[in-house]
């Protein structure tokens, strides 16, 4: 703790210390003749970054809160506007108040000359702000602009977590888990048909857990002949039968249409379809999209049949269940 106060404090005195080391000069005399104290801009200045910030600092709140606010966008419109509004006004008091204001008009020398060069540069140095506050000012716009930049990044947020995700990847699904219908009555595998579409929860799950992003399935049966699945999704289907994870990895609606393949030759294969976007997933291949927004396959559970001939979880989905987001890469299948 003792280091870190003392790293804090170093900190300070050298933002807040430091001199500018003054030029040497021949003579010690103004080019551009120096403005009068203003206390009065000065402060108003502060005053109009201070607010900035702290309407930059709303916005994040309110974005932070959002869910739990009413009316939540105009908030956020308006504290973002103020943080504009505040940060403007700061400014044009600056230029107006306590930047002096200088017009030289001169020949364009036919050759360059140091000495004239030093003038010029001389010039624009004294015609820089005169702030008797430099380094408060400093910190505020440094304190407007690092609210603001943290503001207007706020909302990238919501593209979803980039760690801490276990709550994302969690899944109801376990090995030897059996597949029941909504009622609760246990799938057989002889109960699937083929060119028909079964919704399947894990059993044992309340009406509350159904309604979580990973629990429920969709399952179809296709003739063995007709799968094409990948090396890695070998095995994960039962003599045909296919468990995908019902959540559309576009947007997150439910896949709720099976296009069996019944307009052949246009419609030749079987496909997954989901009524939001029309995102479309081969579901002999792996639940490729096929067509459609959506970015990746739609999850497969594997299913084996059991002495009883009923259908249960191998394991877990070889893929995040539902919307990607930023942490979908950091993904692992768990056994
Ligand atoms: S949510 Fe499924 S296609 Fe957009």
């Amino acid at each position: 703790m003792t280091r870190v106060r003392n790293a804090i404090v170093s900190g300070l005195v050298l933002l807040l210390g430091r001199r500018r080391r003054r030029r040497p000069r021949e003579e010690d005399t103004r080019i551009v003749p120096a403005l009068p104290p203003n206390p009065a801009a000065e402060l108003a200045v502060l005053a109009l970054l201070g607010l900035s910030s702290l309407a930059a600092l709303g916005f994040i709140l309110i974005y932070a809160f959002a869910n739990s606010l009413p009316a939540v966008t105009p908030l956020l419109g308006a504290t973002i506007g103020l943080a504009f509004l505040f940060l403007a006004a700061a400014l044009v008091v600056v230029g107006l108040r306590l930047v002096p204001v200088e017009e030289v008009a001169e020949e364009y020398p036919p050759h360059e000359h140091p000495g004239e060069q030093q003038v010029i540069a001389e010039v624009l140095d004294e015609s820089g702000t005169r702030f008797t506050r430099a380094r408060l000012f400093k910190l505020g716009l440094f304190g407007a602009g690092g609210t603001l930049g943290l503001a207007l990044l706020a909302p990238a947020v919501s593209f979803g977590p980039l760690f801490h995700v276990g709550d994302f990847l969690r899944t109801p699904w376990r090995r030897g888990r059996r597949l029941v219908d909504e009622n609760g009555r246990p799938y057989k595998a002889s109960d699937i048909a083929e060119k028909d579409f079964y919704l399947a929860f894990p059993e044992g799950t309340s009406d509350e857990e159904k309604e979580q992003m990973a629990a429920s399935l969709v399952v179809i049966r296709l003739p063995p002949a007709q799968l094409d699945l990948p090396p890695h999704l070998k095995g994960y289907d039962a003599n045909g039968i296919l468990a995908y994870s019902r959540i559309c990895t576009h947007a997150g609606c439910a896949i709720s249409l099976y296009r069996a393949p019944l307009f052949q030759p246009d419609e030749p294969r079987p496909a997954l379809v989901c009524p939001c976007h029309y995102s479309t997933f081969n579901p002999a291949n792996g639940g490729t999209v096929t067509f459609g927004p959506a970015g990746r396959n739609l999850p497969l559970l594997p299913v084996y049949i059991d002495s009883g001939g009923y259908l249960r979880a191998t394991g877990n989905f070889d893929g995040p269940v539902g919307p990607s987001w930023w942490g979908v890469r950091l993904w692992k299948a768990q056994p």
